[in-house]
């Protein structure tokens, strides 16, 4: 009645943005990303009968609201399909900031609907887990993976064609890396969920984001399988602008950048012109993600360091699948 799993972060290259169905967290579009091996969840759920009521601490700190409500849903998919009515008890760490923009919610549920499900005695392949999963945080189908991972939309009213499958293993390309640079760690003000559907609601680029999502879904797919890092890093940062612009132009506008991510955009692009290789990614939050390749990364890392607003950085590569260990958190 007692588990614990783990799960890595994960990062898209070409972004999820806009639900088709905000209740099943159904996207409109298929998104690919990097599973990050240095920034990770590790959550433990126990049900039993001693419990009333559903409970979460994450990080140390207990939460109420909007966020505990959330994960009770979570576990209320979970408790359906193993015919339960016990209140669990969730407790869960991260060794880096939550909601800033390094994709806490990702490797939060995937780690919560791991550990829940285990903790029920339900054997779940990865494909369930991650139509689970999903519908915790959209992005968290993804973080059920290690390496390089690729949602797909699916089109199927019920969502049983959208999860996630793996493109290559972490071992595919151990070379590449990202030096994620937080440069502030304030929570972000718009969470996702809200952000996407404002856009979807009234962007007047939304539509053109769709139309060309499909064409850097193929040239990353084809940038991992062929480990050819310009055509990958130069999809990932023009993806990432694409949906920046999106929601830059939804009224009232999101605008999740700071005056540091900027400048930081402007040290990638400048190292780039220098002949150090590296692309940008950004998400909903203000942290910059350099792309770049093991060869050039001490220089690179050094660079980012150097800079004054950038109070962390975490060296990360390809990272492992989400599972199960035994250290439990209480
Ligand atoms: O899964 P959510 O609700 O945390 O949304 C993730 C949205 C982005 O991080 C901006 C893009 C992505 O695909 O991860």
């Amino acid at each position: 009645m007692k588990s614990t799993a783990i799960a890595n972060s994960n990062i898209a290259l070409v972004k999820y943005w806009g639900k088709r169905n905000e209740k099943l967290i159904l996207p409109f579009n298929s998104s690919i990303s990097m599973t990050l091996d240095g920034l990770y969840t590790a959550t433990t759920v126990e049900f039993s009968e001693k419990y009333k009521q559903d409970s979460l601490s994450i990080d140390g700190g207990h939460i109420f609201g909007e966020e505990l409500s959330k994960a009770s849903v979570q576990l209320d998919i979970i408790r359906k399909l193993a015919k339960s009515t016990l209140k669990g008890k969730m407790v869960s760490r991260s060794n880096f900031p939550k909601s800033a923009g390094l994709a806490s919610s990702a490797s939060g549920f995937a780690a919560l609907t791991l550990a829940a499900t285990k903790a029920l005695g339900l054997h779940l392949d990865r494909k369930e887990l991650g139509i689970i999963a999903r519908q915790g945080s959209g992005s968290a189908c993804r973080s059920l993976y290690g390496g390089f991972v690729e949602w797909q939309k699916g089109t199927l009213e019920d969502g049983s064609d959208s999860y996630a499958r793996q493109i290559a293993p972490k071992d595919h390309w151990g070379e590449l890396a990202m030096v994620v640079s937080v440069v502030t760690a304030k929570e972000k003000k718009v969470k996702s969920r809200a952000g996407m559907a404002q856009t979807v609601a009234n962007s007047p680029l939304y539509k053109a984001w769709l139309e060309t999502v499909e064409d850097d879904l193929v040239k990353a797919r084809k940038g991992i399988k062929e480990m050819n890092f310009t055509l990958l890093g130069a999809i990932a940062e023009m993806n990432c602008l694409k949906m920046h612009c999106t929601m830059v132009t939804t009224t009232p506008h999101i605008i999740y950048w700071e005056p540091q991510t900027v400048s930081m955009m402007k040290e990638v692009m400048a190292m780039r012109e220098e002949g150090l290789e590296c692309y940008f990614t950004i998400d909903g939050g203000p942290q910059v993600k350099i792309l770049c390749l093991d060869k050039d990364v001490k220089k690179i890392e050094a660079r980012v360091r150097e800079n004054k607003d950038v109070q962390k950085v975490y060296l990360c590569h390809a990272g492992d699948d989400a599972g199960i260990t035994k250290e439990d958190l209480f």
